[in-house]
């Protein structure tokens, strides 16, 4: 009854659109300059366009739309669920649905796009080559506003496509360049001249003869430059260099001239092609530089820093914009760093990685032939190749070339808290109080601008935080570090002679300056009034920062610094007077990055850098201000620091650690934090993590306890809130969520021992922390998409639940044998290179260790200030043969260089059928004297009947116990000095 009567409903409905389309046709009640068009590409007749469900009204007046939308009725031929989705990101709306030649068209019906492209759209026209497919076209006008004129004005193709975002107007193969003489060979590779072919002018000022050398630098490492060789342009200062040719590379370079020049650089050991420029589209002007380039597989991962929804690429022709931007985490959008670096795991499942220098606003989009187009708006095309072939080793190569990462202290690899918005030191006091109540791990409290004397950096509020610098000293001597935060503006609005970090700045003239060179750049940002911008690329910009760094500590005795705001963020476009209307502000191509104009939340393009304009500089400013941070806090402290910078770029990982930004406390976030914490540490910032519980919003206490239970794994392991959402420490949301967030912690505290060592590597070998599955079973296939598991390091899984009211997790199991942590006993055989469903009630973080690992632990504490004394441990998973190994790197925790100056420690932990050995190194520090390995747990011995005999040293040992059903041996109250070797040995029944 009631469905007949919705029927009849409709069919009224659809009566009077049906109606009302007739009745409209030309007579049209929509006005001239209301005409949406609704065919904007050629060859549209009156048939075709009202098949479209839209109006056919020629129009004497050209540029008046003769087919368009019928403004009250969608058109109602495409059935609802033959819509295809034109617009699957966010941020759709009529317009640039339009602008997509696509139709939007609301509807009330569930799961069905408002907007859509149209099916009745076919291919052809004199402009469309049939000798290039759909997904081989490369965008010859990523500008927005496309169309067939515009198109063919720039001698480029014009073809529609019912692919959605395939560009319609795209460049013929012959784009690009030709060889002029011969490819020579050079001291360490090739050098070939290349002139461009006569073809129209994209964005004007392109570059008629430009050079490509091309670099064996090592055997793994390649360089492809593409400059002007007759007008310096700008490189970013960055040397990644050799001095000779490599002798046994890993790849090899082949040139062709047809279509165009174009270069291929191929695996030497099984011949796969890597990179593959054949398909045109070189183009290399004043403001505007491109290459394409086919890839070896889908198997792509990096480009940032955006928040991505999967580890691995979409390829459906995805675009991202790269352009340093105070930006909350928005899907689509640029945010705070830049890095235009990528993974591609071939076919064959060997890796390989690609950086491109440069530090312009640029994009790229990624392709399903598989293809990535790569544009840029200023510098050169220096291409970095690393042939892996591991995915660790494409990590080590590009971390050894921009820098490996910086060694955290100890006590950073704890548990920090932080808010913005404490508002008052009680607040403040009463929050670190129920971290102490609760016994909840609290190693590190920041202190954000809110401390601060009105937004002033240098300063502390001596009325709401009274006795600030006192309760930090104090709490430093419970085991709690503090951190300060510094935004990089400069307040212009104290007294003069009454704010030193002005005055001072002032008189050694520190500022960036407008394009006159003259004028310091004036913005607005946090304080009361606007500020300068300081230029961390002058060395007097440097030993001022240096100085006021240094000086604040007689007053806040930091440990670590927190740069924030340093993209650099501004609250006025450009600056208080805006920006000249000019090349550089106003670039002919604004790649795909937020904001109507670069200057956007930004400085103008056109100010200027001891290192060059802001055009060029831009995503520079972060990696300018990491390293005299660095600098400066080791210098006041005397000991090894972290400098937190949210905006960061290749190589700021050697000076500095980084958090993802303003995310929000929403359940997706769990997830897209694992994601780009596992990209971050592909590109050389291990030391990384999210704002546990989210910054935005008010959390709940099960997402912040789900959140805390992930959290408690992430290499930084932050829980920080913004202004006036919620309290979200762990302590203020009930004894459960305090309690699931002490265990959690717990467990991270046990396993630091093997975190820091895992920090060891990174620092040394530039190896990633933080860890992809298919970074250590890149064979299996299924693990090339996971990015909701994550390993630390080889052996430590983390299967969290990301979900809402979820109490277990699908998880993979990888090709090795694991066991439970909590109990020792083995995920069963069978469920090798599968998925299975693990319980996961609400207070239960699933956690697992491979086979074939030996993890140092520690006793854990509520800092590791007392950790540290603890007693050490070991946990032994064998795999298959019974075999496992693992080390330990440990020092004084926070010593400068410690490594460099051999002032630690090693062992190397080694274990075969029936025996454990432990063989010390180095000893340069005298921290292992006088501590003692406690427990050992040997996991993976169910075979056995039973453990009769368990000797330590030789020695007999009668504290042990072994459970047969679970295969654990437990041995207990060793005492065993941890600088000396041993050797235990169990034996069975
Ligand atoms: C923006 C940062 O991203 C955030 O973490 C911080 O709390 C605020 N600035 C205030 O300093």
């Amino acid at each position: 009854m009631v469905s007949m009567r919705i029927l009849s409903t409709f069919a009224v409905i659809s009566a009077f659109l049906f109606l009302d389309c007739e009745v409209e046709s030309c007579q049209t009640t929509i006005s001239d300059s209301n005409r949406r068009d609704c065919s904007p590409w050629s060859g549209t007749n009156q048939a075709s366009c009202e098949a479209r469900g839209c109006i056919w009204c020629p129009h004497e007046t050209s540029g008046i739309p003769w087919c368009f939308f019928n403004d009250h009725v969608c058109p109602s031929l495409i059935a609802d669920g033959e819509k295809v989705d034109c617009h699957p990101e966010s941020g759709a709306s009529r317009e640039s649905c339009n602008n997509r030649g696509c139709i939007w068209c609301e509807t009330s019906t569930p799961n069905t796009p408002y907007c859509f492209s149209d099916p009745t759209v076919s291919q052809g026209g004199a402009n469309c080559p049939s000798d290039i497919s759909d997904h081989e076209r490369i965008d010859c006008h990523p500008d927005s506003g496309s169309t067939e004129d515009s198109c063919i004005k720039r001698g480029c193709h014009w073809c529609t496509s019912s692919i959605q975002d395939v560009p319609w107007c795209f460049a013929p193969k012959t784009t690009g360049y030709t060889l002029v003489g011969d490819v020579t060979q050079t001291a360490k590779g090739y050098t070939a001249t290349l002139d461009r072919k006569p073809t129209s002018s994209w964005y004007g000022h392109d570059i008629a003869r430009i050079q490509m050398d091309v670099e064996f630098q090592t055997n793994s490492r390649l360089r492809i430059k593409i400059f002007d060789p007759s007008v310096a342009r700008f490189e970013v200062p960055l040397n990644i260099s050799s001095t000779s040719a490599a002798l046994d590379p890993l790849y090899s370079v082949e040139f062709s001239n047809s279509p165009a020049f174009n270069i291929k650089v191929k695996r030497a050991s099984n011949g796969a092609t890597l990179f593959d420029t054949s398909l045109g589209g070189l183009v290399f002007s004043e403001q505007f530089l491109q290459f394409a380039t086919k890839l070896n597989s889908h198997n792509v991962y990096g480009f940032g820093e955006h928040e991505h929804h999967s580890l691995k690429h979409d390829m459906n022709w995805k675009s991202w914009g790269m352009y340093a931007r105070d930006q909350p985490v928005t899907h689509g959008a640029n945010l705070y760093g830049v890095h235009p670096f990528y993974m591609n795991v071939e076919t064959s499942n060997l890796a390989h990685g690609v950086l491109v220098l440069n530090s312009n606003a640029q994009d790229v989009t990624l392709s399903p032939l598989p293809s990535l187009k790569y544009r840029t708006i200023g510098g050169i095309l220096d291409i970095y190749m690393f042939l892996g072939p591991s995915p660790e080793n494409v990590v080590q190569q590009y971390t050894q070339a921009i820098g490996r990462p910086v060694m955290p202290p100890y006590w950073a690899l704890g548990f920090h808290l932080s808010r913005y918005g404490y508002n008052d030191i009680q607040t403040l006091k009463d929050t670190v109080n129920r971290m102490r109540a609760f016994n909840i791990p609290h190693d590190v409290q920041h202190g954000d601008i809110d401390m601060m004397d009105r937004r002033l950096d240098f300063t502390y509020d001596p009325v709401n935080f009274t006795g600030l610098p006192q309760y930090v000293r104090d709490l430093k001597n419970e085991g709690t570090r503090w951190i300060s935060i510094q935004d990089p503006c400069i307040s212009i609005g104290e007294p003069a002679g009454t704010y030193r970090p002005f005055d001072l700045g002032q008189s050694m003239d520190v500022w960036v300056k407008e394009s006159d060179g003259v004028t310091n750049a004036e913005g607005r940002v946090w304080p009361d009034a606007n500020v300068y911008f300081p230029d961390y690329s002058s060395t007097s910009c440097q030993s001022w920062w240096k100085q006021m760094s240094i000086e604040f500590h007689s007053t806040i005795e930091y440990d670590g610094m927190w740069i924030d705001m340093n993209e650099p963020a501004s609250f006025v476009t450009g600056s208080v007077k805006g920006c000249y209307y000019n090349q550089w502000n106003n670039p002919l191509y604004k790649p795909r990055v937020y904001g109507d104009v670069l200057a956007d939340k930004t400085l103008c393009g056109d100010y200027l850098q001891s290192f060059g304009s802001h055009y060029n500089t831009h995503n520079l400013f972060g990696w300018s201000q990491s390293p005299v941070t660095q600098e400066a806090v080791q210098e006041v402290t005397g000991k090894r620091s972290i400098v937190l910078s949210r905006s960061t770029f290749p190589g700021s990982g050697s000076t500095s650690v980084h958090w993802l930004g303003d995310n929000h406390s929403l359940w997706s976030n769990l997830h897209y934090s694992i994601i780009g914490s596992l990209e971050f540490n592909l590109f050389g910032i291990p030391f990384v993590g999210p704002d546990i519980c989210g910054f935005g919003g008010h959390t709940t206490e099960e997402m912040c306890q789900r959140w805390m239970q992930l959290g408690a794994f992430y290499p930084f392991s932050r829980n920080h809130n913004g202004l006036g959402w919620r309290e979200q420490d762990p302590g203020i949301l009930g004894a459960e969520v305090a309690r699931v967030s002490r265990e959690s912690l717990e467990i991270r505290y046990t396993i630091l021992p093997y975190m820091y060592t895992l920090f060891h590597h990174a620092h040394i070998d530039g190896s990633t922390v933080m860890r992809p599955l298919f970074h250590e079973f890149v064979t299996d296939t299924a693990t090339h998409a996971i990015d909701r598991q994550f390993l630390l390091g080889p052996a430590f899984l983390v299967s969290a639940v990301l979900n809402e009211g979820k109490t277990s997790v699908s998880a993979y199991i990888p090709d090795a044998r694991w066991y439970d942590w909590y109990t020792g006993a083995e995920v069963s055989n069978s469920l090798r290179k599968s998925w299975t469903t693990l319980p996961a009630p609400l207070d239960f973080i699933p956690l697992h260790v491979r086979g074939g690992y030996i993890l140092p632990t520690q006793q854990p504490a509520n800092s590791t200030m007392f950790s540290r004394l603890n007693n050490l441990g070991l946990i032994v998973a064998l795999d298959d043969n019974e075999e496992a190994s693992g080390d330990l790197f440990w020092d004084e925790g926070d010593t400068k260089d410690s490594f460099e100056n051999g002032e630690f420690d090693t062992v190397e932990y080694t274990a075969v059928p029936g025996i454990l050995t432990g063989i010390t190194s180095n000893l340069g520090y005298a921290g292992l004297f006088g501590m003692e390995y406690e427990t050992v747990r040997v996991m993976g011995l169910a075979h056995y009947l039973d453990i009769t005999d368990v000797r330590v040293n030789n020695q007999q040992h009668n504290l042990f116990t072994f459970t047969s059903s679970t295969g654990v041996l437990d041995i207990v109250n060793l005492t065993l000095p941890a600088h000396e070797d041993f050797s235990i040995t169990w034996t069975a029944l």
